[in-house]
């Protein structure tokens, strides 16, 4: 049996990371560390069994080691800031958290796993195609060996943990794999990021920002798909290796935009209770939603295009995206409607009091 010590668990990924690790390795230990920033949500994870939840932060080494002392073999590392448009406002929360926050989980996994004659473990670090930077739209996609090259606040912390994770590797022997993974999207993403704020939005009838033209790339990766290659990585990665994860759909935001308005609208001819429900949306008196579509100013250093070559993945790992984009963005509108409750507590902020009362250290 593994005990896996999840980080950032209770955010959009990891928290699904948690849901799907329960379902296909059901014999396995999970516990959760996370510290419940406005992007971490204790209810993501309610409903399962066996799954140990420690309300901390991973830059408390000390607590990390105390964990990891209780027989965990395996660390999935998603703890992060995650929101690019926060780290061009505030930066310096996202090198606190992404590179002294890891250097603080590699510190404890070291003297823990690395002590005496050593423990079988594995340290696997989630990462982002954003660390390799911009590409024009001939250029290459985005390979293991590609030039790091960040341009934002956020990727440029993301690509310093990627460093730190390599060097414990190589210089401690440590026990890493790394994965580079593209956008992802599917149920619970706070609604910050492009597809759940918009949706969102257009069931307000509030506008859609799109920043610049809108003719910026990126390659949609539906978050279960993305489990499914981190599962690859812990099961089949080679350690010390890296392995870019995709989704294998590359579509322009206006693309997206559009898929979502349309999306949107049919949902509406299709269940007359919408009206009733979000009666300013423009699809509840039959008005197109992209009728909200407002361009605005652009992000400062707007990377303009991420792709991803995952042949090392496929070769090494089977990993290949289960779902097309118009699959994956057909279950992450359904899980919305149907989850009304989940993202109207978190954007009013409702279920931290839920948490202060229950989860306090
Ligand atoms: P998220 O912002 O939804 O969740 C982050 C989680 O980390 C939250 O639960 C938060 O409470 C927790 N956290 C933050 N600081 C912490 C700290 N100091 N100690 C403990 N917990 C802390 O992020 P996400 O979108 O789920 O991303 C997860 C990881 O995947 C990140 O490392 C991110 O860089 C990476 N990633 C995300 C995407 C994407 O499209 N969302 C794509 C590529 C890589
Ligand atoms: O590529 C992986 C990265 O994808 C992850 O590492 C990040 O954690 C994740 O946030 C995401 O970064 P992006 O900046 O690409 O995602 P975001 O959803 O913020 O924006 C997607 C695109 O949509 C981007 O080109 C900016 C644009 N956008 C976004 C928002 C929020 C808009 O045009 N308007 C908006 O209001």
């Amino acid at each position: 049996m593994t005990h896996l010590l999840v980080t950032g668990g209770a955010g959009f990924i990891g928290a699904n990371f948690v849901h799907y690790w329960r379902q296909h390795h059901p014999d396995d230990a999970i516990t959760v560390l996370d510290a419940l920033t406005y992007a971490g949500n204790r209810a993501n994870l309610d409903g399962l069994d066996g799954v140990t939840f420690i309300h901390g932060d991973i830059r408390d080494t000390e607590l990390v080691e105390s964990l990891l002392k209780g027989g965990i073999d395996t660390i999935v590392h998603f703890a992060a800031e995650s929101h690019v448009d926060r780290s061009i406002h505030g930066p310096a929360a996202f090198v606190d958290t992404n590179v002294l926050g890891t250097l603080s989980l590699l510190t404890a996994a070291q003297r823990t796993w690395l002590a005496g004659s050593g423990t079988p473990h594995r340290f696997h670090h989630v990462s982002t195609d954003e660390v390799y930077g911009s590409l024009g739209p001939d250029d290459p996609a985005f390979s293991e060996t590609t030039p790091y090259a960040p341009n934002s606040p956020y990727s440029a912390s993301k690509a310093a943990s990627d460093h730190l994770v390599r060097a414990w590797h190589h210089t401690y022997g440590l026990q890493v794999t790394t994965s580079n993974c593209s956008n992802n999207y599917g149920p619970y993403q706070f609604p910050e990021k492009l597809i759940p704020l918009f949706l969102i939005n257009a069931l307000h009838g509030r506008n859609l920002p799109i920043y610049g033209d809108g003719g910026q790339v990126r390659d949609w990766l539906h978050v279960e798909d993305h489990c499914r290659g981190i599962e690859a990585c812990l099961l089949k990665g080679r350690v010390g290796e890296t392995y870019n994860i995709g989704g294998g759909a590359e579509l322009p935001n206006m693309t997206v935009i559009d898929t979502l308005c349309a999306a949107v609208d049919a949902a509406f001819r299709a269940d007359p209770s919408l009206a009733a429900r979000f009666p300013d949306a423009p699809a509840a008196r039959g008005q197109p939603s992209n009728s909200l579509k407002t361009t605005v100013t652009d992000r400062p250093g707007h990377d303009r295009r991420y792709a991803i070559d995952e042949t090392k993945a496929r070769a090494e790992l089977g990993y290949a995206p289960a779902r097309s984009f118009d699959e994956g963005f057909a279950q992450t509108l359904a899980w919305y409607l149907a989850n009304e409750g989940w993202w109207r507590a978190v954007m009013d902020g409702s279920y931290r009091d839920w948490v202060a009362t229950n989860y306090t250290r």
